[in-house]
């Protein structure tokens, strides 16, 4: 928890000039965002970048301390559509607050978009899950024990007690599983539990998550998507399972088997969200 909260004028104040830092950098349109979560980094190379803007020359921006992101806002166009695209993402486990590692989210909600498209590494919990798998988010647990509203609400931004009882955009999933069909690639569809992290769950931790309901657990997307539909992004987010997390054969993982499982994940993930991009185009231009 940050030992002050800001209020709410300074909290604007702050998003408002990272916003004139990136639009002194570009006067840019984009209607989409995309968040490449660990290992997921490579869908940037799809990406014709025009500008490269690094998080740490951004007022207020947190840094992403993980080594495996690399902290960066590429703006550019995917398939021909433009995006802007954080490579690379904060976690409350890197000692920021829940607020602070979603500030990035503010800044992209006010400099235009309208959906917000998240990739994010997960374990997999639910049995019929493999390492390497694809899942739609069709919901989620916050279970960080922080929420990223707590505080001042800035009313400009969106309601003291948001919504939630549909954070992940119906429409946007359809899309996603009729793409995933039309490449004959598994998209199984399921529950997000987040947790604090950094260390990965118990056994028992494991048995807990299952019995409350999720199918798969991570680190990350709660904070962001909580943030994004307080401000009313229409939110799509698809998790790579990295590791299997059933509690009676549980093996240790390494952030390399991780890695690499996100790797093998990753052609797949690309197919599917270019192509939600191409679409997302192809509406707002009918
Ligand atoms: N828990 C377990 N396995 C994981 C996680 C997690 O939070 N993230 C990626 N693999």
């Amino acid at each position: 928890m940050e030992a002050n909260i800001p209020d709410s004028e300074t909290q604007v104040a702050r998003v408002d000039a990272a916003i004139a830092a990136v639009r002194a950098v570009t006067d840019s349109k984009f209607k989409i965002g995309l968040i490449l979560g660990t290992g997921l980094g490579k869908l940037a190379e799809r990406i014709d970048v025009q500008h490269t803007i690094s998080y740490d020359s951004i007022p207020h921006f947190p840094v992403s301390t993980v080594e495996s992101h690399q902290g960066r806002l590429l703006i550019g166009t995917l398939e021909g559509v433009s995006v802007i695209c954080m490579q690379g993402r904060m976690h409350v486990y890197e000692g920021y607050s829940a607020r602070e590692a979603t500030f990035p989210i503010r800044v992209v909600a006010g400099l235009g978009i309208e959906c917000l498209l998240i990739t994010t590494a997960c374990g997999g919990m639910n049995p019929a899950y493999r390492r390497g798998d694809l899942m739609l988010l069709s919901d989620h647990i916050n279970l960080q024990g922080v929420n990223p509203l707590v505080g001042p609400n800035v009313d400009a931004w969106g309601p003291r007690f948001p919504d939630m009882s549909e954070p992940y955009d119906v429409a946007l999933r359809a899309r996603a599983k009729q793409i995933a069909d039309e490449h004959a690639i598994k998209l199984h569809e399921g529950v997000y539990v987040s947790v604090l992290g950094p260390n990965l769950e118990t056994k028992a931790e494991y048995r807990f998550l299952r019995a409350i309901g999720a199918d798969v657990v991570g680190m990350s997307t709660t904070p962001e998507v909580t943030v994004a539909r307080h401000m009313d992004l229409r939110v799509m987010a698809i998790g790579v399972i990295t590791d299997e997390c059933f509690p009676d054969t549980l093996q240790p993982v390494t952030l390399e088997e991780v890695l690499e499982a996100a790797g093998i994940a990753e052609p797949k993930l690309t197919t599917i969200m270019s192509e939600v991009v191409v679409s997302l185009d192809e509406d707002q231009s009918r």
